[in-house]
Parts: structure tokens; sequence; C-alpha cells
């Protein structure tokens, strides 16, 4: 397993969706799209129940909901993707501090609610591969909601944000 420090992790997410070809990427917790800084796939397609006043990469489709109630629009659209990235807030309430992020903390459901639905629906739209941000490891999630999926890579990212020192995950996944 790779260990990062301390690099955009936009950088991280570029390569990872290079090393897929990702094309047409459905993002369910879209954020401001920092993560699509320095690659920007050919479709976008972004859910989130939070609007935002300014974004770093705008989507394509914007869906402004929980990621569980997407499918119903989605399932509209028809749209063939191959990958999913998720990123649910690291927080299940909102912590006290100086950190600006405030996206972080709109956060309805739980970060585990959010990631399990994300999961979900990459299954239920047959979508090919996952990228997964997540703040511990997740192979028991991973082993209880798929039947067969393949670490493509894992990455270990280490970053201050404020006054925090954040660990988390970059999961790239196949699902078999
Ligand atoms: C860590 S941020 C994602 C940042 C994003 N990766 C970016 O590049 O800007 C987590 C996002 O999850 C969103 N969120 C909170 N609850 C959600 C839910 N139930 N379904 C989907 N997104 C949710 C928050 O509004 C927030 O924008």
């Amino acid at each position: 397993m790779k260990i990062i420090r301390q690099v955009d992790s936009a950088k991280i997410v570029e390569k990872l969706l290079k090393t897929v070809a990702a094309k047409h990427v459905i993002d369910t917790t879209f954020g401001v799209g920092r993560f699509y800084k320095y690659y920007k796939p050919k479709l976008l397609v972004g859910i989130d129940p939070n609007i935002y006043e300014e974004y770093v990469v705008k989507p394509d489709i914007f869906i402004p909901k929980p990621v569980w109630a997407a499918i119903y629009i989605l399932e509209k659209i028809n749209i063939d993707f191959d990958t999913l990235v998720t990123d649910p807030p690291f927080y299940k309430t909102r912590p006290r501090g100086k950190d600006k992020r405030t996206y972080f903390y709109n956060i309805i459901g739980t970060p585990d609610l959010i990631l399990r639905k994300s999961i979900e629906l990459a299954i239920k739209l047959d979508i090919e591969y996952i990228l997964i941000h997540y703040g511990s490891e997740i192979e028991d999630i991973l082993d209880k909601l798929l039947d067969s999926y393949e670490i493509i890579d894992k990455i270990l990212y280490e970053y201050k944000a404020g006054f925090l020192n954040v660990k988390s995950f970059f999961y790239l996944i196949m699902i078999l």
C-alpha cells in the first residue's frame, strides 16, 4: 500500500481516474468539485443535497439530493456510467474549531450510510469502477456489499486540515 502525505487530493483522484480511463463519472458527494481540478471526465454528474455558491469544477448535470434519492432521477436520464466516486464527510456531527471547509459539516445521514448507499447505487447502475475516499479501512463493508470485486489501488492519504491531522484512504475498486 502506498502512503501519500500533504499532496492535493485532486492529484490522487486524477491519477486514479486516468488509471481506469474514466469517461462517464458520477460523484455521489460532489461538494464543490475539487476532485476534478486536474482531470474533468467527458461527462460528470454530481449528487449532493447541498448547493454551493462557488464550484472549483461544475458538473454537467447536478442532482441536489441525498445519494439514496438520486436513483429515481438517474433511471430517467439513462446514462451508462463507467465510474462512481464518493467522498462522504468525515464527521458525524459538526466539529468545533476554525476549519473553514464547511461543506464537510452539512451531512444528511452518516458517513457510513452514504458510503453504503453509494456502493449500492454503483451495483444497481452496473458501474464497473468505484473510487472511494473514506476515513477508515473499509474491506469489511466491501465484503458485505459486493459478491466479487478487486481492489485495483489503495492509498493511505495523510494531511493537515486546520487544527486536524487527517488520515484517510483512497480505494479504487473494480466490480467483477
Ligand atoms: C467531503 S465533502 C466532498 C468534497 C468533494 N469531494 C469535492 O471535491 O469538493 C462531502 C460532501 O457530502 C455531501 N453530503 C452530505 N450528506 C450527503 C448525502 N446524504 N448524500 C450525498 N452527499 C451528501 C456534503 O454536502 C458535502 O458536500
